[in-house]
């Protein structure tokens, strides 16, 4: 079978790799993909936003699999255009995307299937947003309605900061992301994301991972795409996963199908485990990045045969096997990232580093130019390990990481701390 994969990320090269090593594969084509992918797939450049020229090259190339990695072109709807054109895809349809796309959707849901979740408020005029924060007090959370590159939450200490925000939100800070804002309230406990597939009915649970969103050490700095994670996350517990799924998972899958929207795809929940239980923070329609990293690297079973269940409607057929070992993986990323950083900076050592057949070397904004491998994005390359426990798969990684020739790079050296400390006290 032919696949065209979307995406030029980290986790484009996870799903890449695990794709790979499926016996059903014949090529893989990546649009447009990067220098590490370029090693094991054909990476070409195709204007994925006219999906006329996609689905025009799936019947060129003999395509009869497409998988979405980001999240931008779901909401674009490219899902919906290849699956008309009879084509089959891995990525929910644009109306179903709108879990990700618009949190105000989401929070309707939630509403409609008691999903627990913070409460909340919808705005779209300033006045009766700043009304609701005065009425609520601080802390209080003020997130632009929609998709805003993960810039768009302000976690607002102070009423005046979250006036502050509404005000901005309105102003256009986050562009069309922030005609509407939700105003929520502010959640205590741990965080956990949740990865499951649906095929519009079923479930099939696959794994968790703690994601570390700022940019530097002890969780200080500006937020980011995120600068590392690890597998599974600690805190899901079987009896805590089993609770996510009855009463957060299922009820969104039944809620999604009985609006005519089903969603087909991989749900993400970000979940904060509170006292009172867990509470779903948001939902994402797309494997998490670096996350999936981590995933695949503990997933046993093909890779392909899973996505295509989750595409035909037969994912209760399927079942996902995974090592028992934690995985991590660490960023390495351009020094000024999230902010302006350089481009076109060179790589070295990235043989000898991946020498351990416990580390794979995840690329994400990478190139070879001229036969040097540059730097070509801000967040550069994922350097993943996998091992007994989360401390040695650390200590691999950062072995890894060390052997790596970048001056212009940087990486947080502590991913993996909160499970690392839990494994201290066991
Ligand atoms: P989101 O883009 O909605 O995932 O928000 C980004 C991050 O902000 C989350 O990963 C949480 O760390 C934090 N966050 C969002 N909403 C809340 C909330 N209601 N209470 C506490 N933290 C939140
Ligand atoms: N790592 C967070 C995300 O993929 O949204």
């Amino acid at each position: 079978m032919n696949i065209l994969l979307i995406g030029s990320g980290g986790r484009e090269h996870a799903l890449a790799w695990s794709l790979v090593k499926s016996p059903v594969l014949n090529e893989l084509y990546v649009a447009p993909g990067n220098a590490g992918i370029e090693q094991i797939a054909k990476c070409i450049t195709l204007d994925i936003t006219d999906h006329r020229t996609v689905i025009d090259f799936c019947r060129l190339h003999d395509i009869s699999f497409v998988v979405i990695g980001p999240e931008a072109p779901l909401v674009d709807g490219l899902s919906d255009s290849l699956t008309h054109a009879g084509l089959r895809v891995f990525g929910p349809s644009s109306a179903a995307s709108q879990l990700e796309g618009s949190k105000g959707f989401t929070k309707d849901m939630c509403s409609r299937a008691n999903v627990p979740t913070a409460a909340y408020g919808r705005f779209s005029d300033a006045e009766s947003a700043k009304a609701y924060v005065r009425e609520q007090g601080a802390p209080i959370v003020v997130k632009a309605d929609g998709l805003a590159a993960g810039k768009g939450v302000i976690m607002a200490m102070s009423e005046q900061e979250a006036l502050d925000a509404v005000d901005s939100c309105f102003d256009g800070a986050f562009g069309a992301a922030g005609a509407e804002v939700v105003i929520e309230e502010f959640m205590e406990g741990e965080e956990a994301s949740f990865f499951v597939l649906s095929d519009g009915v079923n479930a099939l649970p696959l794994a968790t991972a703690q994601d570390h969103k700022r940019a530097f050490d002890g969780d200080t700095g500006p937020n980011t795409g995120g600068m590392g994670a690890y597998s599974p996350a600690p805190v899901m517990t079987k009896t805590m996963t089993d609770r996510v799924m009855e009463e957060i998972i299922r009820p969104t899958i039944a809620d999604m199908k009985a609006q005519g929207c089903p969603f087909k795809g991989v749900l993400y929940a970000g979940l904060m485990i509170t006292k009172d239980g867990p509470k779903l923070i948001e939902y994402n329609v797309r494997f998490g990045d670096p996350e999936c990293q981590v995933l695949t690297m503990r997933l046993k079973t093909d890779l392909l045969l899973i996505l295509l269940g989750c595409a035909e409607g037969t994912l209760h057929l399927v079942d996902a096997e995974w090592h028992d070992d934690p995985a991590v993986t660490v960023v390495m990323a351009a020094e000024g990232y999230p902010g302006s950083y350089e481009k076109l900076t060179e790589i070295k050592g990235l043989e000898d580093a991946a020498a351990d057949p416990d580390v794979e070397i995840f690329h994400a904004g990478t190139v070879v130019v001229d036969g040097k491998l540059l730097s070509n994005g801000g967040r550069v390359l994922n350097i993943t390990a996998r091992a007994e426990t989360v401390s040695e798969a650390r200590q691999k990684a950062y072995a890894a990481v060390e052997k790596i020739d970048w001056p212009k790079g940087f990486y947080r050296k502590d991913i993996g701390w909160r499970a690392v400390q839990r494994e201290d006290v066991s």
